[in-house]
């Protein structure tokens, strides 16, 4: 089993990174420190770290701000820390977003992996016990229909300028591994959701709307598939690759959960409700139907059975247990929807789709 002294997270002041943070600190088989670089784009928030930051700051956890675009930034982190281990997860990561303004995609989500592999092709060199690991997404295999999984060698086919850049970087990643050796392994996941996911991802902004009363904009039919995990359920997965997995290898994750885009908003408004002690109904009525996403993807579908199989990682979070938590945990942080709030993130929102 691998172990790691200073483990460099990009984007960990992003949903899924600070919750990787605070999972990876939290480990007893992890004594190691963890910096974590991120430029603090719209979606990073230091409030998602203040805890870890309180009891760890300065010792067991450093925050850097740096741009991943920023390659000499990125090289004098290599050389100021005794970095062995990337855990990689700093993207431009909304697919809508992708489809108004690419550019932002491509310059981070590929020129920044490309910035990343640069670094520690030169640093690491011939050592010995390092590894890149990148996080990915179910995205770059594309759309199914209704039958069917994605697989680890399922052929890329990515279909918005997001899961393009996302795929463009998971092949720079495995060029590097089969060009210069370097260690590096891959994993692809589903949807995520759970406490510290920024409003304008499905779960949240349906939270968020229906505490403001805001209509729920369901796109298109509504029939869309997504498959779901909670977040922490991802977080276990990466730490099991970094420990176990097989230099090389792509690791897909998945929570073995597909609703239907409308089934899961009507679900949403059920446990609002119930945290609320609010009539079961009281919120279905806020859902609308908006005009489709370009492009949007039916279906997706994660077969997960290589990390189950060969690293031994379940998912241990039950979807509704999971659900409520995250409801419960949207409806305590009030001091976080209002940083959030302050910060405008209605305003992208409002400026492309109206008053949604
Ligand atoms: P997020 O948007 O919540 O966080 C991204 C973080 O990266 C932010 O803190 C942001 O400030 C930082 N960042 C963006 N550009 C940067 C740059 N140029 N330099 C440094 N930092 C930068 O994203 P997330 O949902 O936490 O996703 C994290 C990773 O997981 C992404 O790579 C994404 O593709 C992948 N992923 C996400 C999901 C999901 O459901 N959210 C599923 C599968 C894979
Ligand atoms: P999203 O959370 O943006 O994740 P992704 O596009 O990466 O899967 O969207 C999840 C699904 O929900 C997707 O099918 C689009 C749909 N959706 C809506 O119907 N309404 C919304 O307001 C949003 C943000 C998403």
């Amino acid at each position: 089993m691998r172990s790691f002294e200073t483990v460099l997270v990009t984007g960990g002041a992003g949903f899924i990174g600070s919750n990787f943070i605070r999972y990876l600190i939290g480990r007893k088989e992890f004594s190691g420190r963890v910096v974590n670089v991120d430029s603090l784009t719209y979606a990073g928030n230091p409030l998602n770290l203040a805890d870890v930051e309180k009891r760890h700051g300065g010792r067991r956890y450093s925050f850097v701000r740096a741009d991943i675009r920023d390659y000499e930034r990125i090289r004098e982190v290599f050389s100021e820390h005794a970095i062995d281990c990337v855990v990689h997860f700093a993207a431009e990561s909304h697919v809508d977003r992708s489809i108004f303004g690419p550019r932002d995609f491509i310059e981070t989500n590929i020129n920044g992996t490309f910035n990343l592999l640069e670094a520690a092709r030169e640093w690491w060199r011939d050592k010995k016990g390092v590894l890149f690991h990148h996080v990915s997404t179910d995205e770059v295999y594309g759309s199914l229909g209704e039958t069917g999984r994605f697989f680890e060698d399922t052929r890329y086919d990515p279909r918005s300028p997001y899961s393009a850049s996302k795929a463009s970087s998971d092949h720079l990643v495995r060029s590097y591994f089969h060009t210069y050796g370097l260690p590096c392994t891959v994993s692809n996941c589903s949807n995520n959701y759970g406490p510290y996911q920024f409003p304008e991802k499905l779960v949240p902004l349906m939270i968020l709307n229906m505490l403001e009363g805001k209509p729920l904009p369901v796109y298109g039919d509504g029939k869309n598939i997504r498959d779901w995990l909670y977040v922490e359920d991802h977080c276990s997965a990466v730490w099991r690759i970094l420990q176990r997995g097989e230099v090389g290898k792509t690791y897909n994750v998945g929570g073995e959960n597909e609703w239907k885009n409308i089934a899961l908003v009507e679900l949403i408004c059920e446990r609002v409700a119930l945290a609320r002690g609010e009539g079961k109904d009281r919120y279905k009525k806020l859902i609308t139907f908006v005009k489709d996403r370009p492009g949007h993807d039916r279906r997706y579908a994660i077969d997960c059975g290589r990390i189950k199989a060969e690293l031994g990682w379940r998912q241990e979070v039950g979807f509704e247990k999971g659900m409520d938590e995250t409801v419960r945990w949207y409806l305590d942080n009030g001091a976080w929807i209002e940083s959030v709030r302050s910060g405008g993130y209605r305003k992208w929102i409002e400026k492309n789709y109206g008053d949604r």
